[in-house]
């Protein structure tokens, strides 16, 4: 069997673009990567500087292209639109962003681009819900970065109250990827031990769990305020799930998926785990949630529909 080169292209190089380029570059994945740019000098000038990068990592080939290229790609991951200001919510950005995602999700499908797509634009949701919508792909393969990130922070944040490695905290932001998303406490454990029977143990409280909840909640505003966007975490979070894809790892992550029926949520966009490989999303794993952590899914599923509803109609 002849072995077939992964293509991955990129479509807004931006911050967050640009710093998901250099992590691809950096793990060697995708032979050919591609970047599309509104303006064409950037994607451009990133691309020389990025083929000298590969000399020290893989042989890869980077180009800066037009949607055309998007045809036989693997793999679609936009990052085109506005991104927040310090004070403004995701949500504050829909106007502006669902244009930009009709017109990019628009010439991608006129190529007759057939992979998966990886939003990583805010709001987020909404916007993974639109590409969808409008490309017509099945939900398996429109996935976004959704609530990864937030996931790491929580990670980050617990790893330090426990003193242990984020490597080895078990635990998942769901939700929106936004002001509504919560952590699923009970779920949560290290090393296999339940995180609330650690915290109890370890004289932790419930109050201080739910300030780490919401210090996770308002991390990307904290990172704003001070250098006014956030990029190195969502581009290495976009690049995780990447390898997922290409490499059909079959990884459980929590990502932005398309739920019907699980968590009592129908016809949306979400932060769950799900099963990754090369076909998308393969599975979506409904985490089992206490009352608490139904009354904030149920929250932020409201607060979703709302901003679908109001944007898409
Ligand atoms: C983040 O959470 C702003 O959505 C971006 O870092």
């Amino acid at each position: 069997m002849s072995y077939r080169q992964q293509k991955v292209v990129l479509i807004g190089d931006g911050a967050v673009g640009s710093a998901y380029a250099f992590a691809m570059v950096q793990q060697g994945l995708a032979e050919e990567f591609a970047i599309i740019n509104h303006t064409k000098s950037k994607g451009e000038g990133d691309t020389l500087d990025l083929e000298d990068a590969t000399v020290f990592t893989s042989p890869k080939k980077v180009e800066s292209a037009d949607y055309s290229i998007c045809r036989d790609a693997d793999l679609v991951v936009i990052c085109a639109g506005a991104a927040q200001k310090p004070g403004e919510t995701r949500l504050q950005l829909i106007n502006k962003n669902l244009k930009i995602m009709a017109d990019v999700t628009q010439n991608v499908v006129k190529s007759g681009f057939n992979g998966i797509f990886l939003v990583a634009a805010n709001p987020v949701d909404i916007l993974t819900y639109a590409v969808q919508k409008i490309s017509g792909f099945p939900t398996s393969r429109v996935i976004s970065s959704g609530t990864l990130l937030d996931t790491a922070r929580l990670r980050v944040a617990l790893a330090k109250e426990f003193n242990v490695s984020p490597a080895d905290v078990s635990a998942n932001v769901l939700g929106e990827h936004g002001d509504s998303e919560f952590a699923a406490y009970s779920s949560a454990s290290i090393g296999g031990k339940n995180l609330l029977k650690i915290a109890e143990e370890q004289n932790i409280s419930i109050e201080r769990l739910l300030e780490i909840e919401n210090e996770t909640r308002h991390k990307a505003y904290e990172i704003i305020n001070r250098k006014g966007a956030t990029y190195y975490g969502v581009a290495t979070a976009l690049m995780r799930i990447t390898k997922a894809i290409l490499r059909n790892e079959n990884a459980v992550l929590p990502v932005g998926a398309y739920v019907n029926g699980e968590y009592g949520v129908h016809d949306l966009y979400l932060g769950t785990p799900a099963v990754i490989n090369a076909h998308g999303v393969e599975q979506v794993i409904d985490v089992q949630l206490n009352e608490r952590e139904q009354k904030a899914m149920a929250h932020s599923a409201a607060v979703l529909r709302e901003a679908v509803d109001r944007g898409m109609n």
